[in-house]
């Protein structure tokens, strides 16, 4: 089947809807569609662009879904649809199967090379009584458009339409196109190492959200978490303990090539991060040579920042750097690599400059951009490095005039480990409480007077000094990172905080099906589910 012979059905379908409408006679059974306002559907991030025609697409067990013959990953994304859709209704759609006589309505995910998209993540989505057409440039685009899809089929069937299943898609017309190219999100598997399965799980609702950022912090004083097979004592001992003495864990690059692929086939760019010159104890322990404030390393489990530092003139430290490097960019498929930068407060300052420089050369000849904390502005460094502002504005300005790019992501807006109040559970408050409003009304366009044109994106960094659980961790990210996702896709025309808490509500039967222990923050009138969240905390 192709386009055109979908769009001849879809014609085909409407003359005889005519016919059904003018004669009283019965004729093919036609089901009734309930009237609906796609404009109020509960969409985040809310799309650019949404045009409701008040009647509903039938998903039911005569839906097929087809996509685009010879363009690349259409196929994928249109399996990883029908999968999707059977984990929420148990309906089992074909995918480009044309044999079936059965089949009355389309999905079709089509490769279109329309002007109207405006970007690789672009896409249009067309909702009709009998097909339903995914435009888009790429399997990228297609990807997004799904999850908006996802979003628009009912948690529950309609079972008074038909004597069959039936979930009425609202129909319209969808365009949409993300305002940041970089929507991130950060997990610190360092303080606290987290498994594969959870980090999967992470990028799973993610994913749902849009966001095409998983950058990992893989190092830091109180553990290594990333086999360098150069150097296995990084692992061995370095990646010995967490905070608190347990015993932390690391992915060997089996297991992170795994989160790498996992994440890619979301279209998600995993980041790697290896936090240089300063939250380098773990690395110095398993090889003491690294180390640079004279003192005798040993391993941490604190929480405490700002006290190892790697000495920076020596050379071996850098053919050390050029192993590690290499090795994690070899598995890393992404453009970037991030070297971290933060509070290397024992680094002399000289000192500090010397080696971003020289580190910044290392990341390039590996075919990487490389990302470092804001402080990294102050080196001397090229503007296709990227700066990511957690703190300081004036190294964000810095990095504006070096002409470099910045990841939004400041501490007192943007940091998940942040606690929504006096009450929270867990998270630490130093640069500000954070609740779910605070989280959601600010502006990143424009952030601090950094020109637009020099914002990468946003990304919501998630510290877990304090939260070693997938449920810890998910109670500080959901529901604000929810909240980033829209920041960083939709435009600022879009973003109203009181239309976005409805529609938030309205994720916790998502969130609950997903078995995510959301934090329910009492700002929102959360949609009641029958995997509610009180009777999961319960069992
Ligand atoms: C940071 O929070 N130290 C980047």
């Amino acid at each position: 089947m192709n386009i055109k012979n979908i769009l001849a059905r879809g014609v085909f379908l409407l003359s005889l809807a005519v016919v059904f409408f003018a004669c009283t006679e019965e004729r093919k059974p036609i089901i009734p569609m309930p009237v609906t306002d796609l404009s109020v559907e509960n969409l985040i991030p809310k799309p650019l662009k949404i045009i409701p025609t008040n009647s509903a697409f039938a998903l039911d067990e005569f839906t097929g879904i087809y996509t685009s013959k010879n363009a690349t990953g259409f196929e994928a994304v249109g399996t990883f649809l029908a999968d999707k859709l059977e984990k929420k209704t148990a309906l089992q759609l074909p995918v480009n199967d044309t044999s079936l006589n059965k089949i009355e309505r389309v999905i079709y995910i089509n490769q279109s090379d329309s002007t109207e998209l405006k970007s690789t993540e672009a896409y249009q989505l067309y909702i009709n009584q009998d097909s339903i057409i995914i435009n888009a440039n790429t399997a990228e685009g297609a990807f997004r458009g799904i999850q908006t899809l996802r979003q628009l089929v009912p948690e529950t069937s309609n079972d008074t339409l038909a004597v069959h299943k039936i979930w009425p898609v609202p129909s319209g017309k969808i365009i949409d196109n993300p305002s940041f190219a970089y929507r991130g999100s950060m997990l610190d598997v360092a303080r606290h190492f987290f498994s594969v399965e959870d980090v999967k799980k992470y990028i799973d609702i993610l994913s749902y959200y849009k966001i095409n950022v998983l950058h990992l912090h893989l190092s830091d004083d109180q553990g290594w978490r990333i086999e360098i097979k150069s150097w296995p004592k990084l692992t061995e001992i370095g990646g010995s303990t967490e905070v608190g003495g347990e015993s932390g864990g690391f992915y060997t690059q089996k297991d992170y090539t795994e989160i790498v692929t996992y994440a890619a086939e979301r279209f998600m760019t995993v980041v790697p991060e290896i936090d240089m010159p300063g939250h380098t104890n773990s690395a110095s322990v398993s090889y003491p040579f690294l180390n640079g404030n004279g003192k005798t390393p040993k391993l941490y489990e604190g929480t405490h920042v700002g006290f190892s530092t790697f000495d920076t003139r020596k050379d071996t430290v850098y053919s050390f750097i050029d192993d590690v490097v290499r090795e994690i960019s070899e598995i890393t498929p992404g453009p970037y690599f991030h070297i971290g930068g933060d509070e290397s407060h024992v680094t002399k300052k000289n000192d500090y400059i010397y080696f971003v420089n020289k580190v910044e050369k290392i990341v390039q000849k590996y075919n990487k951009r490389m990302i470092g904390w804001d402080e990294v502005a102050i080196a001397d460094i090229d503007s296709t490095s990227i700066s990511q502002w957690w703190a300081s504005e004036e190294n964000a300005k810095k990095a504006v005039e070096k002409g470099m790019k910045v990841i939004v992501s400041p501490a007192k807006k943007a940091y998940l480990d942040m606690q929504y109040d006096t009450l929270s559970k867990h998270g630490l408050h130093w640069a500000a409480y954070i609740p779910v409003d605070t989280a959601y009304i600010w502006t990143p366009e424009g952030y601090g007077g950094i020109p637009l044109e020099n914002i990468l994106g946003i990304e919501a960094p998630l510290w877990s000094e304090t939260i070693s659980t997938i449920e810890e961790l998910e109670y500080l990210a959901f529901p604000r990172v929810i909240g980033y996702s829209e920041l960083s896709w939709s435009t600022p025309e879009n973003r109203d905080w009181e239309d976005y808490k409805v529609r938030l509500a309205n994720q916790a039967p998502f969130l609950d099906r997903m078995n995510v222990k959301y934090y329910p923050s009492p700002l929102i009138d959360w949609k009641k589910s029958k995997f509610s969240y009180e009777t999961i905390e319960k069992d």
